[in-house]
């Protein structure tokens, strides 16, 4: 399946079928995921088939029911952790919907106590995506327009539009896009607002940036 696919048909999914996922499909995300670890200098960590993992968590609109996940953990003192985690784990989350599986960033809506991965003092577990087979294959998000999230204009390259575009496909947490994207010559800004994960949120615009407009259009403005 193409990206442009992948990218418009992946949604959030909150409840999960207990069937497990089979084993070559988890080979393929731990592979990567020992790719990312030994790359980026994190520490993700997937946990399968755990039917504790959401048991005690109960949202005002019914309970969470997963039960796989990949733990973002990384180091405190990297300062570009939360948008590490944001963009490869935006990444494992495409690769999921090219597998069939579904997924859901999470925040807040669970219990950290209740996983089964370990942090080390050193470390922070930022956030974690649920994944598995949906009873659901989710709903499209509102989407803010471009020109709230971007200078583009009518002579603006059509990589530009295109990155937008994408990005404004992308999950933010509380669906809250609070980005913006300049664009300056060939080199592009990003800029994130103020909310909750607002750094996880640009880690994961940023891929979804960098997949419609094409790494070798543009380079990133520090
Ligand atoms: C960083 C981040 C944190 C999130 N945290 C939660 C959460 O704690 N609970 C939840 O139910 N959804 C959470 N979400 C899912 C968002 O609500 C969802 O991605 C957004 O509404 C857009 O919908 P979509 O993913 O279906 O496109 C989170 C998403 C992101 C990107």
């Amino acid at each position: 399946m193409d990206i442009d696919t992948l990218i418009r048909e992946r949604h959030s999914v909150r409840k999960y079928y207990d069937h497990p996922v089979e084993e070559n499909k988890l080979a393929i995300l731990s592979a990567r995921i020992a790719e990312i670890n030994s790359t980026h200098g994190v520490h993700f960590q997937m946990v399968t088939e755990d039917p504790e993992a959401f048991s005690n968590f109960i949202l005002h609109y019914g309970r969470l029911e997963a039960y796989n996940y990949i733990a973002l953990i990384g180091n405190k003192k990297d300062a570009t952790l939360d948008e590490k985690c944001g963009y490869y784990g935006e990444e494992l989350v495409l690769k999921m919907q090219e597998l069939g599986l579904n997924s859901c960033w999470l925040a807040l809506t669970y219990s950290k106590k209740s996983l089964k991965v370990s942090v080390a003092k050193d470390e922070r577990l930022v956030l974690i995506i649920a994944f598995g087979y949906g009873m659901n294959q989710g709903m499209g998000h509102k989407k803010k327009t471009p020109q709230e999230v971007s200078n583009l204009a009518a002579d603006s390259p059509a990589w530009f539009a295109k990155g937008v575009e994408y990005a404004l496909l992308a999950p933010t947490a509380v669906n809250q896009q609070k980005f913006y994207f300049t664009l300056d010559g060939d080199k592009v800004k990003l800029k994130a607002g103020h909310g909750p994960s607002t750094k996880v949120d640009l880690g994961i615009v940023k891929y979804h940036f960098e997949l419609g407009a094409g790494k070798e259009n543009f380079l990133w403005q520090e």
